[in-house]
């Protein structure tokens, strides 16, 4: 802001006045000319302000909309005097009278945009100095301005939609669970640590010295016992903290609609859950959905689709060539683990740079190139044509259907990469080549998941949904003999290739609970160390039990249709999981860290920047 403005807007101060004992009467979104003549009083913030003709226009915002409110030195002097100082934000309180606007000022994007208000008195309640960018839903500024200054981003017409959505979504999901008997019940954000998969947060406690709390990155221990208190039905719209690295879908703190039922299966939690829902689209966006949701068996997901959570809004399917091509001259084919193939329909054209580009993305996923062959009508035209025997192509093209026009991306190597490569791929070039229709909303389940994965830092298995998690039936033995076949009880719920939930059947007997532990790497102490409340728990009559968990700031965002869960969010962390509002996280007080018993091993620079307490002196 410029010294001038400011002195200009120092200088305003002197208008402002108190509310007093003004009433609003109606909002800015809402007068149209069934409000002809009525004399109203609105308030809100002043968008623009146009003088012209002698006439001073401002339109004033709020909430619910825009409307233009006309001071006029001709019907109210007095009104129309000091308007001049009006500026961009100014908070402001106007009686006037409703009046059709003129002729060729009907504004037909807006409710209001029939009438406007003709002030007779008003009162400046707060300047305001000129905002970081303007306030409204064009927005070029970029994220981090936006996030330092979310306040004031709020303010935009779009971000108040959002959380509005938000908002009507949560309270549509209340509503549907306790007319379904779920009870909403509360569980500790100061507790101990629960393997998800993610690091924790932790928390150093004062009065434990040298011990610490964890942050929940779910609920999930808390509400199987409530399950064994008997309370039959529970949920909770709950914030969960989980210190992984972060993208357009993950937060370190995000909100579950977080389930658990009693003396239940999979279909009756996947039943309740697509009720869920079927009741959140007819009551949020009017849409009503088709019951029940296609299923679909893990295996074929990452057969078909490359990953576990596929977008079935378009086709670009995998197939897997891998024993056409066993024998082939083409050895990187000939020996790989796996090697698929996809073939987009009339690609042909795509030009060497596109499939630079490509071939660049796939690297992400741990790729080294990317294969391909364009389907002319007299040649297989590609740098590996030449490698492949008659067969071979004749075993290709069948496979996957190969017709003139097409080109076909490959894929071959150690299976976990294979998928990613070309899953990741098939989602990236929908994208880009226009596949995905707009306002289609798919959902799927995908069930039948493998109860373990291999860590391959760790090497070992680990759960693949968490520990807690019942075996397919006839597979309790497989978790001790051969652990990469067991299947679990679990199930996510997918929408338009995104995981907005998942949960499963528990196992709610001791004995298993710690067959689970041990199959995992835990010895007998180790278990009874971290989860022996929950085994002594089990042993005290659980009921079987299960659930899920859904996304709420993923389901939101895919129904307001933003593209990262911060649109979602009122105030979101940045991708290296700061508040740009707040500037956490911040360095502390010396003395703060020693009623704690920390030190730190090395003095941040920022700390001694701000010449804040540091450890060193701790
Ligand atoms: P899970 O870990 O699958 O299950 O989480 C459930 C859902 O939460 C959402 N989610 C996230 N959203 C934003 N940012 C994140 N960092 C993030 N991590 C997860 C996803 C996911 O589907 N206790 C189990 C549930 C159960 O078994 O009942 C659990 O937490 O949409």
């Amino acid at each position: 802001m410029t010294e001038q403005t400011q002195d200009i807007q120092q200088e305003h101060q002197k208008f402002i006045e108190d509310l007093g004992d003004w009433q609003r009467s109606h909002s800015c979104g809402q007068l149209t000319l069934a409000d002809d003549a009525a004399e109203v009083c609105l308030m809100g913030w002043v968008q623009y302000r146009r003088d012209h003709g002698g006439l001073i226009f401002v339109d004033l915002r709020d909430r619910d909309g825009l409307t233009q409110v006309v001071f006029s030195p001709d019907i109210a002097p007095a009104a129309h005097e000091n308007a001049h100082i009006l500026r961009s934000e100014y908070v402001l309180a106007v009686r006037g009278r409703v009046r059709p606007r003129p002729e060729g000022m009907v504004n037909s994007t807006l409710i209001t945009g029939e009438i406007e208000v003709v002030a007779h008195e008003w009162k400046l309640l707060n300047t305001s100095k000129t905002p970081p960018f303007p306030i409204e839903d064009r927005c070029e500024a970029g994220e981090n301005l936006r996030l330092a200054w979310r306040y004031l981003d709020l303010r935009r017409p779009r971000m108040q939609e959002n959380l509005r959505l938000r908002h009507k979504v949560a309270q549509t999901i209340r509503r549907y669970l306790d007319e379904d008997g779920f009870v909403e019940v509360e569980t500790p954000v100061l507790t101990k640590s629960t393997p998800e998969g993610a690091r924790d947060f932790l928390v150093p406690s004062r009065l434990n010295p040298g011990e610490f709390y964890a942050l929940p990155q779910s609920p999930q221990l808390f509400k199987q016992l409530l399950m064994v208190s008997g309370l039959d039905r529970y949920f909770q719209i709950v914030r969960c903290f989980r210190d992984e690295d972060l993208r357009a879908d993950r937060q370190p703190e995000f909100t579950q609609v977080d389930i658990e039922m009693s003396f239940v299966d999979e279909e009756k939690v996947m039943s309740m859950a697509e009720g869920l829902m079927a009741r959140v689209f007819r009551e949020v966006m009017g849409r009503e959905l088709s019951l029940p949701f296609p299923r679909m068996r893990w295996d074929e997901a990452m057969a078909r689709y490359g990953v576990d959570k596929p977008d079935t809004r378009f086709g670009l399917e995998l197939k897997d060539i891998t024993d056409i091509v066993r024998g082939s001259g083409f050895k990187l084919f000939a020996q790989a683990r796996l090697v698929k193939g996809m073939k987009v329909p009339g690609g042909e054209s795509m030009t060497r740079k596109e499939i630079d580009a490509f071939t660049e993305f796939v690297k992400i996923y741990g790729a080294q190139g990317l294969a391909w062959i364009k389907i002319k009508a007299d040649e297989w035209q590609s740098p590996i044509a030449k490698f492949l025997s008659e067969e071979e192509r004749k075993g290709i093209a069948q496979a996957l259907d190969l017709q003139v026009g097409d080109i076909v991306f490959f894929q071959a190597g150690e299976p976990d990469m294979v998928n990613a490569a070309l899953g990741n791929l098939r989602v990236h070039l929908a994208g880009q080549l226009g596949l995905i229709p707009e306002n289609s909303f798919n959902f799927l389940w995908v069930t039948d998941f493998p109860l373990y994965e291999y860590d391959q830092e760790e090497k070992r298995y680990v759960a693949c949904h968490h520990p807690f998690t019942s075996p397919a039936p006839g597979h309790l033995e497989l978790m001790r003999d051969d652990p990469a076949r067991a299947r679990a009880r679990a199930y996510d719920m997918v929408l338009n290739g995104n995981e907005v939930g998942g949960g499963s059947i528990r196992i709610h007997s001791g004995d298993v609970q710690r067959r689970m532990f041990e199959a995992l790497g835990f010895t007998p102490e180790q278990a009874q160390a971290q989860f022996g409340f929950l085994i002594q728990a089990l042993e005290q009559g659980a009921p079987p039990h299960g659930g899920l968990a859904f996304g709420l700031d993923r389901l939101v965002m895919l129904l307001a249709g933003a593209s990262s869960i911060r649109d979602v969010i009122a105030f979101p962390k940045t991708q290296k999981a700061t508040c740009l509002l707040t500037e956490a996280p911040a360095p502390v007080a010396a003395r703060q860290l020693r009623e704690l018993g920390l030190r730190l091993r090395e003095q941040p620079a920022r700390e001694s920047e701000t010449g804040q307490g540091g450890a060193a002196q701790a």
